[in-house]
């Protein structure tokens, strides 16, 4: 099998391509990333010197690169996770999203469609369903809701896969999945950035009254669910991917603390992400009862390893908290104060 695999330096992206890489029927894969702040070659070192490796630098909404690595590879397949992925950001600097996320994937559609790809799968999130009131969770059919512009991004890149697949039959798939969490993962989302804050003894600073609720879905058990919709999954259809793990912010952190021993004097209540979702929860039952998948990490474990990995890995964390992160740091962190 030939795989072209886009943002595979990314944190998730590179989990799927490790995971690939280091068995005996290794498919050959093909990374192609434009190594923003978020892509680092240095999470692809495990398998960089493997037979089957190849990388390309490059953008996904450049048409004509595209073309031109579709065309040379003939892959398989093509799993799409390259995205602008933090909701913050979004915020601060919501263009990058419409570029990458909704231009990106359009690009990729029709690069797919022009070689006669036969497979493509498409890598999302259920932030595309929005805030979800308890006791309700989102299944596939569950309608769309965005509240930030990274969301807003997401789902129209789904409804463009989606149509590429019913106009054009271009033999596509979606998944959407809940929150990750593992090694690898830029210190700029909740966990990995409560854990390296945790170890230095820096501030934990949540967001409003810290009772947002997310699934906590460990990278790995993602990795193999998008790995069973590319084998087993049916074309245009939509499967979620969730950890069934739903805790409050509030009680992540806790843990955290718990774990690297880090005082809870360090957190820190500060104002509020603008259009914050409360709750995310969905149901995965469609991925088991297709695939046999089901998520196999368990939180506490999970967090253990993943705490284990940062605090033997801070050389890594120094390296990508340099520079443009630094800077993304700063502003969004200065400007909120503590909460009223
Ligand atoms: P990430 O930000 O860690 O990595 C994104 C990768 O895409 C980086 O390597 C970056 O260099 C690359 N990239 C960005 N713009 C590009 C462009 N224009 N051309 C080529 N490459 C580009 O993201 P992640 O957390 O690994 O997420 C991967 C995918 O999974 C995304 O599509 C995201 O929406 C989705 N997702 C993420 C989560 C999560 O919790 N992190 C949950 C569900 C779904
Ligand atoms: O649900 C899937 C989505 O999960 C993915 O599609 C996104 O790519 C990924 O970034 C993630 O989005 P979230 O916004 O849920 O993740 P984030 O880690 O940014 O925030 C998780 C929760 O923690 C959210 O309620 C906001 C809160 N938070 C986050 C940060 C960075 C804090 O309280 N403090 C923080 O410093």
């Amino acid at each position: 099998m030939k795989l072209i695999v886009t943002g595979g330096a990314g944190f998730i992206g590179s989990a799927f391509v490790r995971m690939l890489l280091s068995r005996s029927d290794a498919p050959s894969v093909t990374v192609l990333d434009k190594l923003t702040y978020a892509g680092n070659l240095e999470n692809l070192e495990p398998v960089a010197k493997m037979p089957g490796f190849g990388f390309v630098r490059g953008d996904i909404a450049d048409l004509d690169a595209v073309n031109q690595l579709v065309a040379s590879v003939q892959p398989d397949a093509i799993v799409h996770f390259a995205a602008e992925s933090h909701v913050d950001r979004s915020i601060e600097s919501p263009g990058a999203f419409f570029d990458t996320n909704l231009r990106g994937t359009f690009t990729l559609l029709e690069a797919a469609r022009r070689h006669k790809v036969p497979r493509f799968v498409h890598v999302s999130t259920d932030e595309v369903y929005g805030s979800i009131d308890e006791p309700h969770d989102a299944d596939e059919e569950y309608p769309l809701h965005t509240s930030s512009p990274y969301s807003a991004s997401k789902a129209g890149s789904d409804l463009l896969v989606k149509s590429y697949f019913h106009t054009f039959q271009v033999p596509a798939l979606i998944t959407r999945a809940s929150n990750n969490y593992g090694p690898y993962q830029f210190p700029e989302k909740l966990i990995p950035l409560m854990i390296s804050n945790a170890l230095e003894g820096k501030e934990l600073p949540i967001y409003g009254d810290g009772m947002q609720i997310r699934d906590w879905l460990y990278v790995d058990d993602h990795c193999r669910g998008i790995e069973a919709v590319l084998r087993k999954g049916r074309e245009g259809e939509i499967y979620n991917i969730g950890g069934n793990c739903s805790l409050p912010n509030r009680e992540v952190v806790d843990r955290i603390i718990a774990q690297t021993g880090a005082s809870r004097d360090q957190i820190k209540y500060v104002k509020d992400r603008p259009g914050h979702d409360r709750r995310y929860a969905l149901t995965t039952e469609k991925l088991m009862r297709e695939t046999g998948w089901e998520p196999q990490m368990d939180f506490d474990r999970g967090l253990a390893e993943t705490v284990n990995w940062y605090r033997n890995n801070r050389a890594w964390i120094d390296r990508v908290r340099s520079g443009e992160y630094q800077r993304f740091y700063d502003q969004n962190y200065a400007g909120r104060g503590v909460a009223s």
